[in-house]
C-alpha cells in the first residue's frame, strides 16, 4: 500500500469574515495561544508522517512561507544576545526535513479548485487535504485516525464530526451508510438548510484521497458562485466509488471550526 507523504493546505482564501484583523495579515497566520493557527495544522500533519505539505496560495499570503522558511538574521540575533531557546521555536526541529511547496491559486474559485491546483505534485499517490480553519484538539490527531482507516482498509476516507442544526449549512453534510462495523459515504451535500441535510454529520476538513479526486474534480461545474466545490468531486466520485469510508472523528474539542467559535 501506497504512504501518505504528502499534504495539500488551501490557504488562498481572503479572510473576509475576519476583517479588520485580517486586512493586513492572513488569516491562518493569527495567533492562537503562542502559535498561528496555521502551524497547528502543519504539525498534525507531519506528526501524522507526511513529508511534503503543499500550501495553495496566493499573493496575500507571503507571510505563511516567510514563516516556514528560515530567517537567519534573526537566528543570528537570538545566537548573539544570548537567547538561544528561542532558536527552536522559529525553526522547530520536526519541520527539519519536511518540504514546503507553495502553489498560487490565481484567483478565488473555491476549494475544489484549490486542491486541483496540487494536481500536478501529486502523480499517483493518496495525499491528505487539511483546513486548517478548522483547528481540532483530540489526543489522537484526526489526520492520524483518518490514516490509520486508510491503511487498514486502503480506500478513501473522509472525517466527520456530530454538529447542531444550526451548523448544517456551514459544512457538507454526509448522508451515511453502514456495513458490517465500517461506515460509508451514501451521498454529500454541501452547506444544506438543516430541512434539506441527510445527517448530522458534517465533513471537518480532514481528507485523505487518492489522486483519482482529480479527474472528478475536472468534471466539475462551477457552482452559483462561481466556485468548483470538492463536494461536488465527492459527489461524482461516489457514483463510481461506491465505498468511501467515512470516520466519526474522536475530538476532545473544535477551537475554531470555521474559525467560528
Ligand atoms: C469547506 C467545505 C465543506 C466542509 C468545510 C469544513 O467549506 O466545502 O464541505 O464541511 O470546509 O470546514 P468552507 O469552510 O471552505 O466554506
Amino acid at each position: 500500500m501506497k504512504k501518505i507523504k504528502k499534504a495539500v493546505l488551501p490557504v488562498a482564501g481572503f479572510g473576509t469574515r475576519f476583517l479588520p484583523a485580517t486586512k493586513a495579515i492572513p488569516k491562518e497566520m493569527l495567533p492562537i495561544i503562542d502559535k498561528p493557527l496555521i502551524e497547528y495544522a502543519v504539525e498534525e500533519a507531519v506528526d501524522a508522517g507526511i513529508e511534503e505539505i503543499i500550501f495553495i496560495t496566493s499573493h496575500t499570503k507571503v507571510a505563511i512561507e516567510n514563516h516556514f522558511d528560515s530567517n537567519f538574521e534573526l537566528e543570528e540575533k537570538l545566537d548573539k544576545n544570548n537567547k538561544r531557546q528561542y532558536i527552536p521555536l522559529i525553526n522547530p526541529d520536526k519541520f527539519k526535513n519536511i518540504r514546503f511547496t507553495y502553489v498560487r491559486q490565481k484567483s478565488q474559485k473555491g476549494l475544489g479548485d484549490a486542491v486541483a491546483h496540487a494536481s500536478h505534485l501529486i502523480n499517483d499517490e493518496p495525499f491528505a487535504i487539511l483546513l486548517a480553519d478548522d483547528l481540532i484538539i483530540s489526543d489522537k490527531s484526526c489526520l492520524q485516525q483518518l490514516s490509520e482507516v486508510y491503511y487498514e482498509n486502503n480506500t478513501s476516507v473522509i472525517g466527520v464530526n456530530r454538529v447542531e442544526k444550526e451548523k448544517y449549512s456551514k459544512y457538507g453534510v454526509i448522508e451515511p451508510n453502514t456495513v458490517g462495523k465500517n461506515l460509508f459515504i451514501q451521498n454529500i451535500v454541501e452547506k444544506p438548510s438543516p430541512d434539506k441535510a441527510p445527517s448530522d454529520l458534517a465533513v471537518v476538513g480532514r481528507y485523505i484521497f487518492d489522486s483519482i479526486i482529480f479527474d472528478y474534480l475536472e468534471q466539475v461545474k462551477e457552482d452559483k458562485s462561481n466556485e468548483i466545490q470538492l463536494t461536488d468531486a465527492i459527489q461524482l466520485m461516489l457514483q463510481i466509488i461506491r465505498y468511501l469510508h467515512v470516520n466519526i472523528m474522536v475530538i476532545s474539542l473544535i477551537v475554531a471550526a470555521n474559525l467560528v467559535m
